[in-house]
């Protein structure tokens, strides 16, 4: 009994810092070069979701987005243009981008990372920006 009332007072600093509008994934790809300066939360991309529904070359070779988190200077002008998240959310292969909180959708504040990757939990610091 004591035990049980152990654990839950130390799952209660766990429950305050948790929020379920964050829905970031081991792998999600969070993308902040530009969103929170501009007023919007930052962007989550979730990379294995679109992994197991398109090859790794439709986005990597053919739409040109480069290997690394952050790593390509994406804005909404070129979205609305068709580049990058544009190719497919565009309201035909995927809902467009309207739904501004389905891709802005990370926790303010979450830099540019891979959500949980073992990289972002050795650094203390985060990267250097471009
Ligand atoms: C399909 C995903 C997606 C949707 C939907 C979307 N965005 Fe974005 N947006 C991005 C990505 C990716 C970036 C680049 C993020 C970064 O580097 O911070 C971005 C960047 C931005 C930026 C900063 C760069 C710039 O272009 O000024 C603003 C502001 C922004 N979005 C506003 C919006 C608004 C408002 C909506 C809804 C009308 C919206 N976004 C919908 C993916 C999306
Ligand atoms: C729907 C598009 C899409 C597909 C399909 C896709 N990726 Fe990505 N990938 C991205 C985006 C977007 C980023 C983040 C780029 C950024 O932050 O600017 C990324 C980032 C990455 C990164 C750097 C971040 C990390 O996780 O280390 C690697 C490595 C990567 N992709 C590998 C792959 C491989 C391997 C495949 C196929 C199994 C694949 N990707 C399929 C869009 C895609
Ligand atoms: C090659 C096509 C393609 C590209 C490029 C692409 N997406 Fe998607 N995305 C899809 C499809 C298809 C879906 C599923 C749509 C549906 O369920 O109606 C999707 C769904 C999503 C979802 C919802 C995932 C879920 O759990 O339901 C998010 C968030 C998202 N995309 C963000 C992005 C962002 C941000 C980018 C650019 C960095 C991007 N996508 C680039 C095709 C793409």
């Amino acid at each position: 009994m004591s035990k049980h009332i152990k654990f839950f007072f130390l799952l209660i600093p766990g429950l305050l810092i948790y929020t379920p509008a964050v829905h970031a994934e081991y792998g999600d790809v969070v993308i902040n070069n530009y969103s929170e300066e501009a007023g919007m939360r930052p962007v989550i991309f979730p990379h294995w979701f679109h992994r197991i529904r398109f090859r790794c070359k439709v986005c990597h070779a053919d739409l040109g987005f480069k290997f690394e988190a952050g790593g390509n200077e994406i804005t909404m002008l070129k979205i609305i243009d068709g580049e990058y998240c544009g190719a497919c959310h565009n309201g035909e292969v995927a809902w467009s981008v309207e739904s501004c909180n389905l891709c802005h959708s990370a926790k303010p504040g979450t830099k540019t990372q891979v959500h949980e990757s073992t990289i972002s939990k050795l650094l203390t610091r985060s990267k250097p920006k471009k």
